[in-house]
């Protein structure tokens, strides 16, 4: 017996934006016909055909490639939301006919419906919340195929951002034995019992749906960061009750493990086997990590024992040029940018996030506050919570979940009360967290949320952070949110006609502070545990402060592509304990030569000198969130800032005067990736002089192309532009731009080029490799045609095949299934010489591959004549079970009825096999 199997369902669907609405039939028949089980009409039906449909790969997010339009709203980025459908057709092999079926959504935006082999299987509103669908007892084995068709309503919104739409996640078929580790099903807690001791329980949930009481053994296996064995434990045998779920605890001791730290994320992996009389059913693994986090209302957060400031952004998931669809690898590549930063902590605002974020976060050690979307206690919105809770709780990076962010109800007896039973609900799957919201008033009220929380946030309200400490000084605070402060990459220049904000730390939204001020306003007060800037990454929607045709946000440390700002040097300066240095700005200003530019540092060295052009302008004392400015005349050159620490040189920075942009330059993010059509990176284009330095205001059209791949997208940071995502013609941005891109399957090498008019052309190959990976579940493109009806007596005599059928008569005809395992066999036995009368409704396509469509019927017996609207087109008399193809005619396209009069010739008659158009 093989364990459990995923099988991924990312590739090949059918893809229809808009509704596709089945023609309204007031009739009884049909009324009555499509209110079955397997009747919803339409495109969840076998024979409903999607052939022209466009084909997409998941992740997907339709929206991003939606024009920008001045009519949409400016909180989703100017981009419309609308409605779609999904369709994948597949087939699931017959060994698996025993096994639990389930399809698993990771996130689907943002109102889903999703229709399995003709039925509405399951409804989910929330487009951040992943969600599982047992199918096992609807699936078609062997040849019948299974149609999974999702109805994705976008219209809706759950934010006030850019929310994507579509399948954005990744979608799985799960098979597992019917004694199996349930989703979620493992939970694992570890206590520093005494110094350099840990005990460690795991909790496995068995399943077992077999109808009788089982006895089953757990063996868990630690594994190290070094992946070196750690503990090997096999639990004496439990017995599970049948149709049961039981929990099965592993208690053991660790000594001395290696401790997960922002430093040093040591990630231990567990496996948990399930064996029945020592035959292996089950096995599933997870994540963890040895580290202690306390929150004290003193001295704030504490890992390990020791404070550590929160360092901390606030972050959409939507990136540059993706939308929401984001490949795996770019969470790596978005943490390690915020890392560079310095910063060591991440907001998932306002929802739960991907869950390879959190491996990414895991991985690279970043501390997170997972969020969850809707304040709401109704049992939607707390099966929400707990989804947030199962999923993610033994990620060792999760320090504390937070349920809500600004709610009105937040200052109220209501709000308290709620928070009190989503506190509840959480602490129930997971006690060794902490429990926050995101408070921006109702702090100082006699009652409020805060009262049901572990740790209270405030956003922005710099004035409450005493107050409230004053008034709940036994309860740990923080700055859920902070800043929001505007600039534009590489922009000195105010212009509002453009919407261009300059970069000098400077703008900032009346409820928010520049970089600067938020940091000055935590590092003073020991008991603030830190502070989540609004944001790290600019994103889609709210051009705060501007409108049209301003596109995506002026927040971000980084810009849409993750390029620093900036901003992201002052908060590096403000973070790190290492010497930083940065000058700014950059040093072409052609046409500028004796204007006054103003210069600015932004350094954490106590003093800091300004060359210009050799000479120096005088070394200034730095006041760490005051900095050093300097006013200077232009003239091409240089300007360096030199920072001292005790007197020595300690860093440096410095802008040079480029020539002209000669040539483009591309820069991988990693020089090689993965050919599985999974594996996705983004790629830096940069404009460079003939000495191959960045030309840091070129700004022109350029055109990228990719060979052995695709181009996933391309932005370039510029909140004004309306390019297209989805194309390769992009312009740069202030000197770059960015295209994701992924390699063809199997494709050995990948070439991707940019091209521009003036300058001399970019090229760079990117070496391919393999790596395992789940597999694809294929999908078949045919129109099957399963819902026969046949009637339900076989006539001595001939009959009218013809014959009228009354409106309302549901009983002298029945439902017969093709497929010989599904039940009904569509063939009638030891009736020699009687005749049966088969029929379907069905739309005959126009054309299938340019020419009138065949029908297919794999197998029919018997004596066999087939009419299509009334009229005889094909006939064939079998001994035994043969083929039979109907031409179709180019009147019969559309709505049309087929009945199939077949006369029994020995023991077997009927529809033996599929039929299909092709
Ligand atoms: C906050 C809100 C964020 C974002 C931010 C912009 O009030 O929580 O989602 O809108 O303002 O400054």
């Amino acid at each position: 017996m093989s364990t459990r199997v995923s099988l991924s369902m990312d590739k090949d669907w059918s893809f229809h934006p808009g509704d596709v609405k089945e023609p309204l039939q007031m009739t009884h028949s049909y009324i009555y016909n499509t209110s079955k089980a397997g009747a919803c009409p339409g495109v969840p039906q076998e024979d409903f055909d999607a052939r022209e449909w466009e084909t997409v790969n998941l992740p997907h997010d339709w929206a991003v490639r939606q024009p920008f339009s001045e009519a949409s709203a400016a909180n989703w980025g100017y981009k419309s939301g609308g409605k779609a459908w999904y369709r994948k057709v597949f087939a699931i092999p017959e060994k698996y006919r025993d096994k639990e079926l389930t399809i698993e959504f990771e996130g689907v935006a943002t109102h889903a419906v999703v229709y399995f082999n003709g039925s509405v299987i399951h409804r989910n509103f929330s487009a951040y919340t992943p969600f599982q669908i047992d199918i096992s007892d609807r699936a078609h084995f062997g040849s019948r195929p299974n149609v999974l068709a999702v109805f994705v309503d976008a219209d809706v919104w759950e934010g006030w951002w850019y929310e994507g739409a579509g399948i954005y996640r990744h979608v799985w078929l799960n098979i597992k034995n019917p004694i199996h580790i349930p989703q979620y099903g493992l939970s694992i807690r570890m206590e520093e019992t005494s110094e350099n001791t840990w005990k460690v329980n795991l909790f496995t949930n068995v399943c077992n749906q077999t109808d009788k009481d089982t006895e089953v053994r757990i063996s868990t296996t630690l594994v190290d960061p070094d992946q070196e064995l750690e503990v090997n434990i096999n639990n004496e045998g439990v017995i599970c009750e049948a149709g049961e779920e039981s929990q099965v605890e592993t208690e053991f001791t660790i000594e001395d493990p290696k401790v997960w730290d922002i430093e040093e994320p040591n990630i231990y992996e567990v496996i948990t086997k399930v064996f029945v009389e020592d035959e292996l059913v089950d096995s599933d693994r997870t994540v963890c990590g040895f580290r202690t986090i306390a929150m004290d209302p003193e001295k704030g957060f504490l890992l390990n024992g020791r404070p550590v400031k929160l360092f901390g952004t606030c972050n959409h998931q939507d990136f540059g040029g993706i939308g929401v669809a984001v490949p795996d690898s770019l969470h790596e590549y978005r943490i390690e940018r915020l890392k560079a930063m310095g910063s060591n902590a991440y907001r998932c605002a306002h929802g739960l996030p991907h869950k390879e974020l959190l491996d990414a976060c895991d991985k690279m050690g970043m501390l997170v506050i997972d969020e969850n979307r809707n304040f709401e206690t109704s049992e939607e919105g707390l099966e929400q919570l707990r989804t947030m809770v199962l999923r993610d709780r033994n990620h060792p990076s999760v320090i504390m979940y937070s349920i809500f962010n600004e709610e009105p109800l937040q200052g109220t007896e209501e709000g308290r009360r709620m928070a009190h039973t989503m506190r509840e609900e959480i602490r129930a799957l997971d006690d060794t967290r902490f429990v926050t919201g995101a408070m921006h008033g109702g702090i100082d009220l006699e009652e409020s949320a805060v009262d049901s929380l572990d740790v209270c946030g405030i956003n922005y309200q710099t004035e409450q952070y005493d107050s409230f400490h004053k008034k709940h000084p036994d309860m740990p605070v923080f700055a859920s949110e902070s800043t929001s402060s505007f600039s534009v990459r590489s922009c000195y220049e105010d212009n509002e006609e453009t919407h261009m904000i300059s970069s000098y730390d400077e703008h900032a939204a009346d409820w928010g502070r520049t970089v600067r001020q938020t940091w000055k306003d935590i590092m003073a007060r020991d008991f603030m545990a830190g502070a989540f800037m609004w944001t790290g990454f600019d994103y889609l929607g709210e051009p705060t402060p501007y409108t049209w045709p301003s596109v995506s946000s002026y927040f971000g440390m980084m810009d849409t592509c993750g390029y620093a700002k900036d901003a992201f040097y002052m908060a590096k300066a403000i973070f790190s304990g290492k010497p930083v240095c940065h000058v700014l700005p950059h040093w072409n200003h052609r046409g500028k030569e004796g204007q006054i530019i103003r210069v600015m540092s932004h350094t954490n060295c106590e003093e800091a000198e300004l060359i210009v052009n050799r000479k120096s302008y005088g070394r200034k004392k730095i006041d760490l969130f005051e900095q050093a400015e300097w006013q200077v005349p232009y003239q091409p050159g240089y300007i360096e800032l030199i920072g001292y620490r005790d007197g020595i040189k300690a860093a440096h920075d410095v802008k040079i005067t480029t020539g002209e942009p000669v040539r483009l330059k591309i820069v991988p993010w990693h020089r090689g990736m993965y050919n599985d059509g999974r594996d996705a990176m983004p790629v830096n284009i940069y404009a460079v002089d003939e000495k191959g330095r960045g030309v840091p205001d070129a700004s022109f059209e350029i055109d990228i192309n990719v060979e052995g791949g695709v181009i996933l997208g391309t932005c370039n940071g510029d909140p004004t532009c309306h390019e297209d995502f989805g194309s390769g013609h992009r312009s740069l941005f202030n000197g770059r731009c960015q295209a994701v891109v992924q390699a063809e399957e199997g494709a050995s090498q990948m070439v991707i080029s940019a091209v521009a008019p003036e300058v001399e052309f970019g090229s760079l190959m990117i070496p391919l490799s393999t790596r395992k990976t789940e597999p694809f579940v294929e999908s078949i493109r045919q129109q099957y045609l399963t819902g026969w009806k046949m009637t339900a007596e076989l006539y001595e005599e001939k009959p009218d095949v013809n014959m009228h059928v009354d409106e309302f008569d549901m009983n002298t005809w029945m439902d017969v299934q093709v497929d010989e395992k599904a039940g009904t066999p569509a063939i009638f036995e030891d009736q020699e010489g009687k005749y049966g009368i088969y029929r379907i409704r069905t739309h005959i396509p126009d054309r299938i591959n340019g020419r009138l469509p065949v029908l297919h019927f794999e197998s029919v017996w018997g004596q066999c004549s087939v009419y299509v609207n009334g009229e005889l087109r094909a006939e064939t008399s079998n001994e035994w079970p043969g083929p039979l193809d109907v031409d179709m005619q180019e009147k019969d396209t559309g709505t049309a009825e087929i009945r199939v009069l077949v006369k029994s010739l020995n023991f077997h008659a009927g529809l033996h096999s599929m039929v299909v158009f092709r």
